[in-house]
């Protein structure tokens, strides 16, 4: 038995205990899912387990497979393992997480149907309820207020977790080494992005999103999906957004390369600065929508002192011109989902609402100690938004010379995976990259 495991699963046990019962349930049933299948046809879409099953379990491809959570009682898990010459059923369940559970091997999705607490229980059920395991007569399905303390739980993460998500910062690492040594080959989207996953050894499925590979221009484009097959010649510059998941916890890293120096490397260089500043601001108490508002400034001096714009930090915040380079929020919590749970509320899951002028921002909360988050700013030269700004009576703003000369370059983030602990922070990502040759 994995004993950080074991204490997780315990940590686990109490919380959800507690929660079931304050809620006025017996017993909660939570349900790994079951694959979706394509319209028309008999081919499955690569499957993404519950995350509140994942919080329980390392089980991220098994469908069909259950857990019932009782208070006083070890957690019943049902373990799908089909005789099936199609496909590849799972193994047998492994020591090292099993032995914390009572295990039920089923053959037939569903078999647990018939073990639920009888009629009189109150029996909460948390899953897709769209799906065929999902609906369940009688159970109350993802009940709102349990569901949220539930997510507000996610926030806290333990040790094992923690853990994972170091592991899936240093598996990103050594993907986003491998992926900078192909971009100074000169290789296109589609070759980089072969090579950070022959480094990360995962494939498309188990990434925690679809990489974001992009040269040039294209670092402009925040959630760039395609992967060119040719190289751009020349190859002026690189963003990479990529991740690894250990167990389905999610690392979410960029980085941000220039072919050359010159006046893009600097910007690179300024940004890193501010981006380390405000990594290091991070710690228990402070305010999330405070250190987004203080990006906005620095990344506005770091325009200023780049002669991008021509106004003072402060009036470029102001006039919403720091969001025409910085559309996009400071970050977001992280854990099993990318975009980790329960952001935007309070302790009491009451909304917490974003800034004015900031409608991306996904993380309003104040920190506190086990939250896992990203701080990745960012600088774009995003056409839409900058042709938009040049129709205001704002326009002498910026320096559009200046903006002309970069924008063949895209746009620069740099994003890193931030531990909030009881004395600051630990930043996973940049301790992954120390490890591994600095
Ligand atoms: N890779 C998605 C994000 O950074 O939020
Ligand atoms: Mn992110
Ligand atoms: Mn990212």
């Amino acid at each position: 038995m994995n004993e950080q495991y074991a204490a997780h699963v315990r940590e686990m046990q109490e919380r959800w205990q507690r929660i079931a019962t304050e809620e006025g349930f017996d017993a909660v049933l939570v349900l790994a899912g079951s694959p979706r299948v394509s319209f028309l046809d008999d081919f499955e879409y690569a499957f993404r387990a519950n995350p509140h099953f994942l919080a329980w379990l390392p089980l991220t491809h098994h469908p069909h497979c259950a857990l019932l959570v009782r208070p006083g009682e070890r957690p019943r898990l049902w373990y799908y393992q089909p005789e099936d010459f199609w496909h590849l059923p799972p193994t047998d369940p492994e020591a090292w997480w099993s032995d914390r559970f009572e295990i039920d091997v089923m053959g037939e999705p569903g078999a647990w149907r018939a073990a639920l607490p009888g009629a009189g229980a109150s029996l909460a059920v948390i899953g897709d309820e769209t799906g065929p395991d999902g609906s369940i007569p009688g159970a109350e399905h993802n009940p709102e207020q349990l569901l949220m303390r539930l997510h507000l739980e996610r926030t806290r993460k333990t040790g094992w977790e923690i853990d994972c998500m170091r592991r899936a910062n240093r598996r990103a690492v050594a993907g986003h080494r491998a992926a900078e040594r192909a971009f100074r080959e000169g290789r296109s989207e589609f070759d980089i992005h072969l090579e950070y996953l022959r480094a990360v050894r995962q494939n498309d499925a188990e990434l925690p999103y679809g990489s974001i590979v992009a040269l040039n221009e294209h670092g402009a484009v925040l959630h760039y999906q395609q992967r060119e097959r040719v190289a751009p010649e020349p190859s002026r510059s690189f963003l990479i957004d990529a991740g690894a998941t250990e167990y389905a916890y999610a690392s979410d890293i960029t980085r941000t390369h220039a072919g050359d120096s010159g006046a893009f490397a600097d910007l690179i260089s300024a940004l890193d600065t501010v981006q380390q500043d405000l990594a290091a601001a991070v710690g228990p108490g402070l305010d999330y929508r405070d250190l987004h508002l203080r990006a906005h400034l620095e990344i506005s001096g770091v325009l200023r002192a780049a002669g991008i714009i021509r106004v003072a930090p402060e009036e470029a915040v102001s006039s919403g011109l720091s969001a025409v380079f910085f559309p996009h929020g400071l970050g977001h919590f992280i854990g099993l989902q990318t975009h980790d749970v329960a952001g935007l509320v309070d302790d009491h899951g009451a909304p917490v609402p974003r800034p004015d002028g900031h409608p991306f921002l996904r993380l309003t909360r104040k920190l506190e100690p086990g939250n896992v988050l990203t701080i990745e700013p960012g600088i774009y030269f995003i056409e839409p938004l900058l042709s938009r700004w040049k129709e205001t009576a704002d326009a002498t703003a910026v320096d559009w010379a200046v903006v002309e000369s970069l924008a063949p370059c895209g746009g620069i983030r740099i994003e890193d995976n931030v531990l909030v602990t009881r004395e600051g922070a630990e930043n996973l990502t940049r301790d992954a990259f120390a490890g591994q040759g600095g």
